[in-house]
């Protein structure tokens, strides 16, 4: 086990003041049309609960007294599982969702759960820009649901409730998966058991014994002290978190074109600059299970090449689905 020198992440971080500057959540006027936005994260050290905290605070600066956003975050309204068919039904406007999320609506998303695709989330951003990435925002428009934006988190890691360095390590471990058949097939290829948990149960799953371990980006390790209940996170970087903020369609299209353009226009300019941030955080996250107490594991190349093995045949149980031209943009997004 080698551990990060806390110093070294702490020097190389770039965090802006502004972050976590949102002004506490104010409560809507009776007269001003409320905007729900649901989300599972935190709402501080977080990039997504800090992105959406500032699309409220800016939507609610030029629009007072008429469009008011209400973030309600960890899983506070509603649970991953829960917010697509509540979006449905009329009972939230926006979400976030995390693009492992979706299979219920659409499979178009499954390329980014591809373990060890996307080598960074720069390469994700490129492929997110592409033709064929800004297609996907709309692969549920059919179902009511319109996607406006992606927003990063990071890279994912893998922790359990006992050391993991090699990919036979894993073997015979349940590890909670969000609800996707890639997640799932990951790791199965492992030998591992997956367990489909929602966000919000897998502190809790993680001390009773239904997951002894998880995969997830190191914002989410720390901001939901996941790192306290396992033996250590293994900084494998083998897969992506990242996000689709998502409206619903009835809600959207039934605003006046110009507010429309006006909320779009805040979205675009958070996503922008928010979006620089999310690697900050995730190391700055990572610095904190350091400093308090938590273990990293880092791979040596030779490790990292057997994970790599373990798990990119992953790619052939999909790749008739998702199409070889697909994942060819996504190696080619890698590629600059
Ligand atoms: C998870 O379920 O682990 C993540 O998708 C949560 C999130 O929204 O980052």
């Amino acid at each position: 086990m080698r551990r990060l020198s806390t110093a070294l992440i702490g020097a190389a971080l770039f965090i802006p003041a502004a972050l976590g500057a949102a002004p506490a959540q104010a409560a809507c006027d009776p007269g001003e049309r409320a905007i729900r936005f649901s989300h599972v994260v935190a709402d501080k050290g977080h990039p997504k609960g800090e992105a959406a905290a500032e699309f409220a605070a800016r939507v609610n600066a030029a629009f007072e007294g008429r469009y008011c956003v209400e973030v309600h975050a960890s899983s506070s309204l509603f649970s991953d599982d829960e917010v697509l068919d509540a979006m449905v039904r009329g009972d939230v406007e926006m979400a976030a969702p995390s693009l492992s999320k979706f299979e219920a609506y659409t499979l178009a998303f499954r390329i980014f759960d591809l373990p060890f695709l996307f080598q960074d989330i720069a390469a994700v951003e490129r492929f997110q820009t592409s033709p064929e990435g800004q297609a996907m925002k709309s692969s549920m428009r059919d179902k009511g649901i319109l996607g406006l934006a992606y927003w990063h988190n990071g890279m994912k890691q893998l922790s359990a409730n006992r050391p993991i360095k090699a990919p036979a390590d894993a073997a015979g471990l349940k590890f909670r998966i969000q609800a996707s058949d890639v997640l799932d097939a990951q790791f199965r290829a492992l030998g591992a058991e997956p367990v489909k948990l929602a966000f919000k149960d897998v502190y809790d799953a993680l001390g009773d014994g239904r997951a002894d371990g998880q995969e997830n980006t190191w914002t989410n390790i720390y901001t939901k002290k996941f790192y306290t209940r396992q033996d250590g996170v293994t900084e494998t970087n083998h897969g992506i978190i990242d996000y689709l903020v998502i409206v619903s369609r009835s809600f959207w299209e039934g605003l006046p074109a110009a507010d429309r353009a006006g909320i779009e226009q805040i979205l675009i300019e958070v996503t922008h600059e928010y979006n620089r941030f999310s690697f900050e955080l995730n190391e700055l996250a990572k610095m904190r299970i350091l400093e308090n107490g938590g273990t990293v594991r880092r791979l040596t190349k030779g490790d990292r090449e057997r994970w790599i093995d373990a798990l990119t045949p992953v790619w052939r149980q999909f790749e008739g689905e998702i199409g070889a031209r697909l994942i060819e943009a996504a190696l080619a997004a890698n590629r600059g």
